[in-house]
């Protein structure tokens, strides 16, 4: 549900906490703030209990004046180690996804997962560590305002679209992912892919992974996001 100012104003006034908090994902409480700001705000994140594993925070790969963005499940064990996006063996295979459509990770898009830190054993995210964590990337969308967004894997799928659909179901289709509100409000049309760690373990599935990369760069040239 997207709530409006006023809206937002009567509940407030309604002084409901602690035993009530507004638990949502969408920004009603999410601010523009510069980048240095979000990165700080996530690094020194203890909104889950997954801070007390983690070696550091992940806050994204690539380019902050991008105008696409990639959105993947959280970071792994080499992610952890190394505070960056995407730099395990998966993101091997998403580089040379990207590299065999002429695509660079540092020059051309912004790669961020929905969780920030790296749940023990690479476990899936629990929805409540999804939704303690949903603000950063939200701030992190609202900053970059990307043009369109590559959905990779169900995780990222079910966050952000909010519908538990299976990747089948949803590939080839344009989605929409909408979050913010007021003037703030960002809508940004999405295809939702195969997430690279599950193409390691699929390989017939790449081919299609194969098609879904062709639409997509469709989808950025429409968008005038092309490099
Ligand atoms: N898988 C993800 O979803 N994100 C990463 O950064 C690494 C592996």
């Amino acid at each position: 549900m997207t709530w409006s100012d006023q809206q937002i104003r009567a509940w407030e006034a309604l002084d409901l906490g602690p035993r009530w908090q507004r638990r949502t994902t969408e920004s009603a409480v999410v601010e523009p703030v510069d980048w240095d700001q979000l990165r700080h705000q996530v690094a020194s994140c203890k909104a889950c209990a997954l801070w007390q594993s983690r070696k550091q925070t992940v806050f994204g790969s690539g380019t902050e004046s991008a105008r696409w963005a990639i959105i993947g499940e959280a970071p792994g064990a080499e992610e952890d180690l190394q505070g960056e996006a995407f730099v395990g063996m998966a993101g091997q295979l998403l580089d040379q996804m990207l590299l065999s459509m002429g695509w660079h990770r540092s020059r051309d898009v912004f790669i961020a997962n929905v969780l920030k830190c790296r749940p023990p054993g690479n476990r899936n995210p629990s929805p409540e560590e999804a939704l303690a964590c949903a603000h950063h990337l939200e701030a992190q969308l609202l900053r970059l305002r990307p043009k369109a967004l590559l959905i990779m894997g169900r995780v990222a799928a079910q966050h952000l679209l909010g519908h538990e659909a299976s990747i089948a179901s949803l590939r080839g289709k344009t989605q929409h992912v909408r979050m913010g509100r007021a003037t703030q409000m960002l809508e940004v049309p999405a295809l939702v892919t195969y997430h690279p760690a599950y193409l390691l373990r699929n390989l017939d599935d790449k081919a299609k992974a194969w098609e879904d990369l062709q639409r997509f760069a469709e989808l950025l040239a429409a968008h005038q996001c092309l490099p």
